[in-house]
């Protein structure tokens, strides 16, 4: 019989029963559950609510609830609706009508709105931890790659030589900021929805600030209709996970098109790679493809909670227990992709004489060339015309700039010398480009060294 059953003249259908039941993916928050349940039964005593020996008893019961599920001897009931009624149910079982009084003072929409934020928090501060070995992980990488030339592209076109150490590091930057998202979300939730009530919050003399401070939360929330009714905080962090994902998505995106014989970059080490049923020769980079897919089942979550909320009155409405599966899935989608993303990155081989070798071709020094002219006072239009002149010849008479005779550039312009061709040698074109932020090994190194001493600072 359902805990409601008293206004009900019939049970309710067996289909909507299943129909109705969360606890097949809400039971993963019972230590939350109970964690809020204790918090509250704690408060209820201190205020006179209940008895300070039954809030005790109940604390007791919990705690030896959370016991038995956490040693698998309590199963979850699949018949319950949720687990906040099965762990009541079973307080309930253990205690009598002591059990009974938990509930004193507190609705299922404050209890579930409060479990889903510690539940959260809780995995927030989990994911920064992998986003944070990740960015350890790439940070390590770039500094054996200050000094490995590679092209850098625009449209995917060959552009200008810079570093493969510059090329990881925008990675590490887009997780800076993805690091700075979570924060943001965690910090932003961090007001507790207990005592909120169904909506309207209560009669009786609860302190919601001691429960507030029990759970560790900044504050209790202002309003007892948006404590109820808020999952902004899922969308947030639905974006965050899903920009992440984005990032993580671009990074396999060009992880794959490195292992192609087209680039070969780097290669993947074989326990991170996998063949193919038919063709012996291949080896294929799985684990980046189903990172670049995965993408799209975060971003999926996200619509599902923004589409969820965007037609609901205030305050509680069923169609919010719908929050769970799709935050729940772009949590596990995350962890899952980011946890086999650092050691693929950590075993990946670099192979800096292919980088070089792509770099040496498709005249990316011919910017440097250009500004060769410019530093000996030509406007930088003038010479931008003559170096693509320059190029033009090389690519009739299958040369390059390093191998165009002096003769030909002194054709253009007399400007032009024999220190043209230190100018735009590759180590030069890096080496210069020291400008704040910029590809030059020792630019490199101090944005290397100022990730890693803000990863310091977060970790603190
Ligand atoms: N299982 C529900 C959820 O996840 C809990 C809240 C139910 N509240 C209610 N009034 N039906 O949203």
């Amino acid at each position: 019989m359902a805990l409601w059953a008293g206004r009900f003249s019939k049970e309710v259908d067996s289909t909507v029963n299943a129909f109705n039941s969360s606890i097949s993916f809400d039971a993963r928050m019972f230590a939350q559950d109970i964690r809020g349940s204790i918090a509250h039964a704690t408060m209820l005593g201190e205020c006179g609510i209940i008895e300070s020996s039954e809030s005790e008893a109940i604390v007791k019961g919990l705690q030896g609830i959370l016991e038995d599920i956490q040693s698998g001897a309590l199963v979850f009931d699949p018949n319950a609706e949720d687990i906040h009624m099965f762990v009541e149910a079973e307080l309930t079982k253990r205690l009598g009508s002591t059990g009974k009084r938990l509930h004193t003072a507190r609705s299922r929409n404050d209890q579930v709105a409060l479990d889903i934020r510690l539940y959260l928090r809780d995995e927030i501060a989990e994911i920064k931890d992998l986003v944070r070995r990740l960015m350890e992980t790439i940070c390590d990488l770039a500094a054996a790659h200050t000094e490995t030339i590679m092209p850098g592209y625009t449209h995917l076109q060959r552009a200008q030589p810079i570093t493969f150490a510059h090329h990881l590091l925008c990675y590490a930057q887009m997780l800076r900021r993805d690091m700075g998202r979570l924060e943001d979300t965690a910090k932003r939730m961090n007001e507790s929805p207990l005592g909120s009530g169904a909506l309207a919050g209560t009669t009786y003399p609860i302190d919601r600030f001691r429960t507030a401070q029990l759970l560790g939360f900044d504050a209790p929330t202002a309003n007892s209709l948006d404590g109820v009714s808020d999952r902004d905080f899922c969308v947030e962090l639905g974006c965050a996970l899903s920009l992440l994902m984005t990032h993580l998505s671009r990074f396999s995106e060009e992880i794959i098109l490195w292992c192609s014989w087209e680039f070969k970059f780097v290669e993947l080490d074989d326990a991170y790679a996998t063949g193919s049923s038919i063709m012996p020769q291949k080896k294929n980079p799985d684990v980046t493809e189903l990172i670049r897919g995965k993408t799209g089942r975060v971003t999926g979550d996200l619509v599902t909670l923004l589409s969820m909320l965007k037609g609901l009155p205030l305050a509680y409405n069923k169609d919010m227990q719908e929050d769970k599966e799709a935050i729940f899935d772009a949590i596990d989608n995350v962890k899952l992709c980011v946890t086999t993303f650092i050691p693929m990155l950590s075993t990946m081989r670099v192979l800096p004489d292919n980088m070089r070798a792509a770099a040496a071709r498709g005249f990316i020094n011919a910017t440097d060339c250009a500004d060769y002219l410019v530093k000996k006072g030509m406007p930088f239009r003038d010479a931008y015309k003559i170096t693509g002149t320059l190029v033009a010849r090389c690519i009739a008479e299958g040369l390059t700039l390093e191998t165009l005779p002096i003769e030909a550039y002194r054709e253009m312009t007399p400007l032009f010398d024999e220190d043209v061709y230190t100018a735009i040698s590759l180590d030069t074109c890096v080496r210069e480009r020291s400008s704040y932020g910029g590809p030059s090994p020792e630019a490199v190194r101090m944005q290397l060294d100022a990730l890693r001493a803000w990863l310091e600072t977060d970790r603190a």
